[in-house]
């Protein structure tokens, strides 16, 4: 059977569990300078049909520590651009001998289609509204590394949640290990399927981040919006911003989260971006792990990660930040 990563709902608690196991031991590996197993002879392609930073470099350095090729394709400059089909596409790529494929697409279900045509494992970089299932994984375990926990903790999720594929892979994945999942933002913003997703809403920032020990924020996702969800990028700063003022609602040593790109001013101002409650860099440095764990483990690869406890422990004992950027 091919094992794919196409989202977190599917996935069952002891996969997560052994993703994040694999991601930890990873991590330690490579911050300790050790050797990491590698999977030679496989060319994975990445498959960006939306833009990237962060999602498209972290999926490089993963193929990159594993000892694996990778073949970019966009697009742009594709016969994509000549009216193929992206079943079409898929076909070809699946006749080019890729082993793997890495996908991020506009349209929810993309790397499902793909994952029915090419044969061989394929990775969800985003699809869409859907689910982004590998920024979750890194943000479970920046958690885990800063919290030590996922069990009990109080998670507010903030902003855009209609248009956020992060909001839906986060809320699965806290939501199968125990956290206690809030949904924050105007009613505009918030799915009209919001029963099918595990967890509360709240349209007012201070109720609904009180006490939290995680706020995830969300940037608002204009990209996929239709015009006059809400007045003003003021007006919903001025009632949706995480800032000093308002993180005052939430625990003290509450964790701001962003899966980036962060709009600055927007949904986050630069005092909670910038502070030391702000896990952003551990997130983006963290996204390579889980990208390799996705990797080892889509391609098959045994061996590694073999105790959750352990390596939630390990977790925390690795989990040195890289050291503040002056603004
Ligand atoms: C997110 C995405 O593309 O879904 N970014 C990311 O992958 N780090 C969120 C966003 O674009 O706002």
């Amino acid at each position: 059977m091919i094992r794919h990563v196409l989202g977190i709902r599917q996935l069952e608690v002891r996969e997560i569990e052994h993703l994040l196991e694999l991601g930890t031991d990873f991590k330690k590996r490579i911050v300790e300078g050790r050797s990491v197993p590698e999977i030679k002879q496989k060319v994975v392609g990445m498959l960006f049909f939306e833009n990237s930073t962060r999602t498209r470099v972290s999926f490089e350095q993963a193929a990159y520590y594993l000892g694996m090729k990778t073949a970019n394709f966009s697009s742009a400059g594709s016969s994509m651009s000549k009216g193929e089909t992206l079943k079409d596409t898929i076909l070809t790529l699946r006749h080019e001998r890729l082993d793997g494929l890495v996908m991020r697409h506009r349209m929810s279900g993309a790397a499902t289609l793909a994952a029915r045509f090419f044969g061989g494992p394929v990775v969800n970089a985003g699809d869409g509204q859907h689910e982004h299932p590998t920024q979750a994984l890194g943000d479970a375990l920046t958690i885990l590394e800063r919290k030590g926990r996922i069990e009990g903790l109080s998670v507010a999720i903030v902003g855009d949640v209609e248009h956020s594929r992060v909001a839906r892979s986060n809320a699965w994945l806290l939501s199968k290990m125990g956290a206690d999942i809030r949904f924050v933002g105007p009613r505009t913003l918030m799915p009209d399927t919001m029963t099918m997703l595990p967890g509360k809403v709240c349209h007012d920032l201070p109720t609904g981040i009180a006490g939290a020990d995680v706020i995830i924020c969300l940037r608002l996702q204009r990209e996929r919006m239709l015009d006059g969800l809400f007045s003003s990028v003021g007006e919903y700063a001025s009632m949706y911003q995480i800032n000093r003022e308002t993180l005052a609602f939430a625990r003290p040593d509450c964790l701001v989260m962003h899966p980036g790109p962060i709009n600055r001013g927007v949904e986050l101002d630069d005092p909670a971006a910038d502070s030391d409650q702000s896990a952003i860099n551990a997130q983006v440095e963290n996204g390579i792990f889980v990208r390799m764990a996705c990797l080892y483990w889509a391609f098959g690869q045994e061996g590694m990660g073999k105790n959750f406890p352990q390596a939630i422990a390990a977790a925390k004992a690795v989990s040195k930040p890289k050291g503040k950027v002056k603004a």
